[in-house]
């Protein structure tokens, strides 16, 4: 009988233990795995945040296309601004559209400095349209 009773306070020494061991270690790993997830949303390129977009998609192609990329980019001003900084100056409509499609196709100077873009009357009026309407899209 004496060596039972022994037994079982012993089992209930070892389960106290054990208890207070299991619930420090659940607390460590989970301060590892907070740190090791991905970044917030508010950090991703314009890239990442429209590349499934349609309109990024049949944009950006046309954009490579007709040679824009040589004096623009997304998210940089190289020649000309960077398209997110002509996204952030005109609202996405119709009308801005139409006025940035006979832009690019006349070509311009003084909105953006002393640098002209030059006139683009060999490309379609639509892929234009296309282009713009994928550079309007490109709002953070
Ligand atoms: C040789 C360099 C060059 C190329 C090629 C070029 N651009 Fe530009 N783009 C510029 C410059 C420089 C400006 C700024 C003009 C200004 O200050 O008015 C500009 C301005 C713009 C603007 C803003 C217009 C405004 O009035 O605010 C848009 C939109 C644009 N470009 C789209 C395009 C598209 C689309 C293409 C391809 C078809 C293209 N660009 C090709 C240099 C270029």
């Amino acid at each position: 009988m004496k060596s039972v009773k022994m037994l079982s306070v012993g089992v209930i020494t070892l389960s106290v233990l054990a208890y207070s061991c299991g619930g420090g270690g659940s607390s460590i790993s989970s301060e590892s795995t907070t740190s090791s997830q991905p970044a917030p949303a508010a950090s991703i390129s314009l890239e990442e945040k429209y590349k499934d977009d349609p309109v990024f998609i049949a944009g950006s192609a046309k954009a490579k296309e007709a040679g824009c990329t040589a004096c623009h980019m997304i998210e940089r001003k190289i020649v000309g601004p960077s398209y997110a900084d002509v996204a952030a100056k005109y609202d996405n409509t119709d009308e801005n559209v139409a006025m940035l499609t006979a832009t690019v196709i006349n070509g311009n100077v003084g909105n953006w400095g002393e640098v002209p873009m030059p006139a683009h009357p060999h490309l379609a009026k639509e892929d234009v349209e296309t282009i713009i309407k994928y550079v309007l899209l490109l709002k953070k």
